[in-house]
């Protein structure tokens, strides 16, 4: 059995400074995360998925798609390019105001977000190297600017999305034409979004390539407020769902002065990470403004018509937006453990585990033979393989003693390990033949069950 799982504090306070630097250290040990372009020194802001990563990632996206498309009728999906025509930025206000108020440090050379300037007695410093010798406050557009086609002139500048949301503004009327919704209803959207931060920082939580997961729902001006609390209820519900405890997060009402204008109401879901209390998504009732922007702008209607009331109006929308990158980095911090448990001889260890919500895990299963050497062991495991393979991402590891192959596994989140052993073959007990040991990660607990009640008792508890 293992023992004190650290888990009943916040990860903020469970392993002190060192945690961040462990999380990073197994992200790249185990391949779940690496730097971006690392043999040429990396990109600042960017990251690349590893084997495991890229499945982590895969299984949260799924997740949430499944929850918000295919569990509801009133949502329907779509998935937009991530170059648009430069005037969407303009009429949504993006171009003139989607910025964030920066100083250079004269002598140091550092860019700072003005926000991250220090006051010592009235006079501003810089914090990298203590200089006053500062620049005003310029705005600094996060939108990185590109060029479409072979001139590069301003009339073929556009820039890479800085959020997904926007497509499915300027497509509302073609996806309301083809869904056939009545309000309220939503449009589900999981994409690539690209801000050119100033300062990216604590490891992938503020990227300048990143993926967001955004509803709009869109819904009567009256419906508004009420959508707003229920969006924030539901979100709530899909982090607990996905194995991150409701004490570890935060709802923040963003007080009205740092509220974008159009919005009557703004909720930022935060996660206490174990560098502090941050934002994981914001849920904001942004009322019609962004389809009207859109309308005034194109000059094409964006209105809906109320077959009952015969009225034609802009809809609202209450938009739920989720990051992909913060909530894997949250996933990861939320599940990583050390404990203390016997090794083969009995010998207390620390053991690493990722207690990851089975739903979550990249590997949902290991299929072990007791020994590589022992053919009708290792034909049986492969079996156990080929049966589990459809219904799940499984894993064949006949390397080494197997308390290390257990220890591998909880290191990277595999729920379940299953071992072929001799009884297995019916070497000892002839009833036992055909049986194999199921052990779960988190108790280390294991039990005796039968090959063919495999995959269903597997599928039931990954689902
Ligand atoms: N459409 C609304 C919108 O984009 P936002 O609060 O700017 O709102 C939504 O972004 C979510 O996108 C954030 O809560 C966060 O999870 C994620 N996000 C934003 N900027 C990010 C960045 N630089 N790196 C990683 N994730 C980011």
């Amino acid at each position: 059995m293992s023992k004190s799982p650290d888990t009943q504090r916040p990860p903020s306070q469970r392993y002190g400074a060192a945690s961040m630097e462990k999380i990073v250290s197994l992200c790249k040990r185990r391949g779940f995360i690496f730097q971006s372009s690392e043999i040429y020194g990396g990109l600042n802001g960017a990251w690349d998925y590893g084997p495991l990563g890229v499945e982590l990632k895969r299984n949260l996206k799924n997740y949430w798609w499944r929850t918000m498309v295919h569990e509801r009728d009133d949502i329907v999906g779509m998935d937009g390019s991530i170059l648009m025509n430069r005037l969407v930025w303009k009429a949504s206000g993006h171009e003139d105001t989607f910025s964030d108020p920066m100083v250079d440090c004269r002598s140091c050379k550092a860019r700072l977000r003005a926000d991250q300037i220090t006051n010592k007695k009235g006079e501003r410093q810089c914090p990298n190297c203590g200089g006053k010798d500062l620049t005003e406050p310029r705005a600094f557009n996060l939108m990185f600017k590109t060029y479409v086609g072979a001139t590069e002139d301003e009339s073929s500048i556009t820039y890479l999305r800085p959020e997904t949301a926007q497509a499915i503004f300027v497509q509302f009327k073609n996806v309301l034409d083809v869904a056939r919704k009545k309000l309220p209803f939503g449009v589900a959207q999981i994409g690539k979004a690209f801000r050119n931060e100033i300062n990216p920082r604590n490891f992938t939580f503020r990227s300048r390539e990143f993926e967001q997961m955004e509803l709009e729902y869109f819904c009567r001006p009256e419906q508004g407020m009420e959508l707003l609390e229920y969006w924030k209820d539901e979100r709530l519900k899909f982090y607990e769902n996905i194995g991150i405890s409701r004490e570890n997060l935060h709802v923040l009402t963003v007080p009205d002065e740092e509220r974008a204008f159009y919005s009557k109401g703004t909720y930022d879901i935060e996660y206490e990470f174990p560098f502090g209390r941050q934002e994981l998504e914001g849920v904001a009732y942004r009322t019609d403004y962004d389809l009207t922007q859109h309308q005034k702008a194109s000059g094409k209607s964006l209105e809906y018509f109320d077959e009952e009331t015969k009225q034609k109006f802009i809809p609202h929308v209450v938009e739920p937006s989720a990051g992909v990158d913060r909530t894997v980095l949250a996933l990861i911090c939320e599940a990583y453990t050390e404990d203390e448990a016997p090794d083969e001889k009995g010998k207390m260890e620390t053991r690493t585990v990722l207690r990851l919500h089975p739903r979550m895990a990249p590997i949902k299963c290991a299929v072990f033979p007791l020994l590589k050497n022992k053919e009708e062991l290792v034909a049986k495991a492969k079996e156990i393989v080929d049966l589990l393979r459809p219904h799940m991402f499984v894993f064949y590891d006949e390397g080494g003693a197997i308390g290390r192959r257990y220890r591998r596994q909880d290191e990277i989140g595999t729920p379940f390990g299953v071992t072929v052993d001799f009884e297995t073959l019916g070497e000892k007990d002839d009833r036992l033949r055909d049986t194999v040991t199921l052990r779960e990660r988190d108790s280390m607990k294991q039990e005796r069950v039968k090959i063919s009640d495999l995959p269903g008792i597997l599928v039931s508890r990954i689902l």
